[in-house]
């Protein structure tokens, strides 16, 4: 339970005195009449507690420097219908919590919680149900200090945003973060060799999508981080297919991004390669081109970097290559100047991944860039997607490739954590003959 003590120490420290945050856990998702979605907890709920149920609230009281948790109490029969309940008790010495009560009783302390502080922190905007009841509470308190409690008395003046705090601290991943973002991506490189080595032509892309959340839930990730991409030729050109309803074809390439999440860590790979087996001429050409992207942007992630600079020089690369193979005329330059490269390049070099897969903390920060610093998780996946179209060489009708890696940023460069799946096309076609 270090790392979330730790967090929560560090995270009191900085909201300082007469500042109080609250923060809610993750609300149970109905899916359909009386069942719902499997539980997911919040993240930033997550990062600070590891703990793992809804109706849970944490306080963090900036004066008295402590760390309460309101959770459900034990109930016998709901245990025998849906699972164990820590209780606030267990919770308290589990999870280290300096106090710990009953959920019902979080309404009750509230309002003197609040009296004489200046700040209340919240991840205003996340729940609106919850927002709603804080704010409610906070009214109250700012009523009842006006009239009827003693007259030095205050409710906070200002109600201020938690994620900023806390997205500073999630963007650098401690030690515990990197051991289980490597652990989610290699668990999800053995999702990808398991794909390519059964991927036969006829088979359905829902068939290698089972494939992926057997070796997912083999090893122990029982949930992907993201909705599973498994989209065969043309399929491809969308990003985010994730209908998986289509039968895979002799000759085209398949395109997979799947990622495992384990223990609420994501994972988030990317590989095409041929159904077949083997890449024909125009996919090959095609696919070099985003390698080379790929491998270039992974050669520029170290400290001090400025993001942008390594977007520019996978950018053009791959404009390079629209260039020499027809897909653009003109120049390099001209085509970047004037976006039309987005025609086949529409989405961004990567982004941070966490907790989420899409992970808190922005590119800018006060209108600044953010400089690539140790501990930050990052994607790096260029792509090249060419829809069928008269004025494009019929060679690379539809042909969606992305090439995706999850890397952290070290001391003197980045390590990649997902390096164990073939990129090469060689290699590519030596794990599908085996
Ligand atoms: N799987 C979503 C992404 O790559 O961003
Ligand atoms: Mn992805
Ligand atoms: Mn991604």
């Amino acid at each position: 339970m270090e790392p979330f003590a730790e967090r929560r120490a560090k995270l009191l420290q900085q909201i300082g005195r007469n500042s109080i945050a609250v923060l809610f856990s993750a609300p149970e998702q109905r899916r359909s009449n009386d069942t719902s979605f499997p539980f997911r907890q919040d993240s930033y709920f997550h990062y600070l507690t590891g703990f793992p149920e809804t109706e849970a609230v944490l306080m963090l009281d900036g004066t008295a420097q402590t760390s309460t948790l309101y959770c459900r109490d034990k109930d016998p029969l709901r245990e025998t219908w849906d699972g164990f309940r820590y209780g606030p008790e267990a919770a308290r010495e589990v999870f280290d919590f300096d106090a710990a009560y009953s959920i019902g009783e979080w309404s009750n302390h509230i309002p003197e919680a609040l009296t004489n502080k200046r700040r209340l922190y919240a991840l205003w905007g996340q729940y609106s149900e919850q927002d709603c009841v804080l704010m409610q509470h906070w009214s109250r308190v700012r009523q009842g200090a006006g009239q009827r409690i003693q007259a030095n008395t205050y409710a906070p003046d200002t109600l201020a945003d938690l994620s900023v705090l806390l997205d500073a601290m999630r963007l650098i991943k401690d030690d515990s973060e990197i051991d289980l973002l490597r652990k989610a991506g290699e668990i999800s490189a053995l999702a990808h060799i398991r794909a390519m080595q059964k991927t036969r032509p006829g088979m359905g892309e829902l068939q290698i999508e089972a494939e992926i959340l057997h070796e997912f839930m083999h090893h122990g990730a029982r949930f992907p981080s993201y909705n599973t991409i498994v989209a065969g030729g043309k399929n491809a050109c969308c990003l985010h297919y994730v209908e998986n309803k289509d039968l895979l074809r002799d000759g085209d390439l398949l395109l997979i991004d799947a990622g495992a999440e384990y223990q609420g860590y994501a994972g988030d790979i990317t590989r095409t390669f041929p159904v077949n087996g083997k890449f024909n001429a125009a996919q090959k050409d095609l696919y070099e081109v985003v390698l080379a992207a790929n491998k270039t942007a992974i050669d520029a992630v170290k400290p001090g970097i400025n993001w942008a600079d390594i977007h520019r020089s996978a950018l053009a690369i791959l404009v390079q290559g629209m260039v020499d193979l027809k897909l653009l005329q003109g120049s390099v330059e001209g085509n970047i100047e004037s976006n039309a490269y987005q025609r086949f390049y529409m989405h961004g070099l990567g982004h941070w991944v966490g907790l989420d897969v899409h992970d808190v903390g922005g590119r800018w920060f006060n209108g600044q860039p953010v400089l690539l610093q140790p501990g930050m998780c990052t994607t790096i996946e260029p792509g090249i997607y060419v829809n069928a179209a008269d004025d494009v060489p019929e060679a690379f009708h539809n042909i969606g490739i992305r090439i995706e890696d999850n890397v952290c940023v070290t001391a003197n460069g980045c390590e990649v954590y997902t390096a164990t799946v073939p990129k090469e096309v060689a290699e590519i076609e030596e794990i599908m003959r085996g």
